[in-house]
């Protein structure tokens, strides 16, 4: 019970590793939870479950990079219950079960073909619903001298480059280093601020993306030494771990839950008997 007596917030909560992470929490002894999500349906569906099981729960809708949602959350969450010791970021998105529209050319996610408007779109959904949230958190809790935990979601793909990525990749890079300077910035408050950056996992995003693109779900399975996707509780695992005690001297990390992924590498065959193949090389050929 590494989370008893604790007040939770929750964005994205409506499905995936957001909706496992609050039924996580609620197993490791939270008293409350307020749960977010763009869905509102969705996340009060969550909430219905668990407060069948005897959890309190209260629900936010709206996006979480909307300032005044992430008021409403810290304000429902101080109502209801008069604390926040933990804020938990996994709303976010547009990795490859969201489609952008094609400018040119056949793959509309390639570097050559994302117009502004996506940049702009999946760089501040990705960055944004981290910030503004973290931000309004944070302020309540060094106000009220509470030495809470927060945790983002990253991504491989914050380190991984990836061509047909759009702005998914560099968003989640922005997402590991604001963690960064959040945590910077936090330390002598004594709140802790981390991220996991998962490999693919099970959920509505990487699913949909998959039924879109076949081979895309094969090529990510071909890069994972594990062989297989991840569940949500598999991330919200080491989330609810970063969250408690045991990670007390853990801050600004992010924790890659890849099934071995980054650890990957390629070793091609080496050609004995051939000069080794360099530009000059390639030149005179
Ligand atoms: N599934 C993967 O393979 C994978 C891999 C790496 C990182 N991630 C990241 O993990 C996080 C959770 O994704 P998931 O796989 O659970 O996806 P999911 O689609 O199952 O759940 C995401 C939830 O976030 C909500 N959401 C999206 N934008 C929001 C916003 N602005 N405000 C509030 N809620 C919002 C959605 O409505 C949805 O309920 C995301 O940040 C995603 O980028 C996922």
């Amino acid at each position: 019970m590494r989370h008893a007596g604790r007040i939770v917030l929750i964005t994205g909560a409506g499905n995936g590793m957001g909706e496992a992470c609050a039924q996580r929490f609620v197993r490791e002894g939270a008293a409350g939870l307020v749960l977010n999500d763009l869905d509102a349906e969705a996340a009060a569906r969550v909430a219905d479950e668990l407060r069948g099981g005897g959890a309190k729960v209260e629900v936010v809708g709206g996006s979480a990079a909307d300032r005044a949602v992430a008021k409403q959350m810290v304000r429902t969450a101080d109502q209801a219950f008069g604390r926040i010791d933990s804020l938990i970021c996994c709303a976010g998105g547009g990795g490859q079960g969201e489609p952008l529209q094609p400018l040119i050319g056949e793959d509309p996610r390639d570097f050559l073909n994302v117009g502004d408007e996506a940049w702009q779109g999946g760089m501040m959904t990705n960055l944004m619903t981290a910030v503004v949230p973290g931000q309004e958190v944070a302020r309540y809790m060094v106000e009220r001298g509470i030495a809470g935990a927060i945790v983002n979601i990253s991504s491989v793909q914050a380190v991984l480059g990836v061509g047909n990525s759009g702005p998914y990749g560099p968003g989640k890079a922005a997402v590991s280093n604001l963690t960064k300077g959040m945590a910077v910035s936090l330390g002598p408050h004594g709140i802790r601020v981390n991220a996991i950056g998962p490999g693919p996992t099970a959920t509505r995003m990487l699913l949909e993306g998959i039924r879109r693109n076949p081979a895309s779900g094969r090529e990510m399975l071909s890069r994972t030494p594990l062989g297989r996707w991840a569940e949500a509780d598999e991330m919200a695992a080491p989330i609810c771990f970063l969250a408690s005690d045991e990670a007390s001297f853990i801050t600004g990390q992010t924790l890659y839950v890849d099934g071995g992924r980054l650890a990957l590498n390629f070793v091609l065959p080496v050609r004995s008997n051939e000069a080794p193949v360099g530009r000059a090389a390639i030149k005179s050929a």
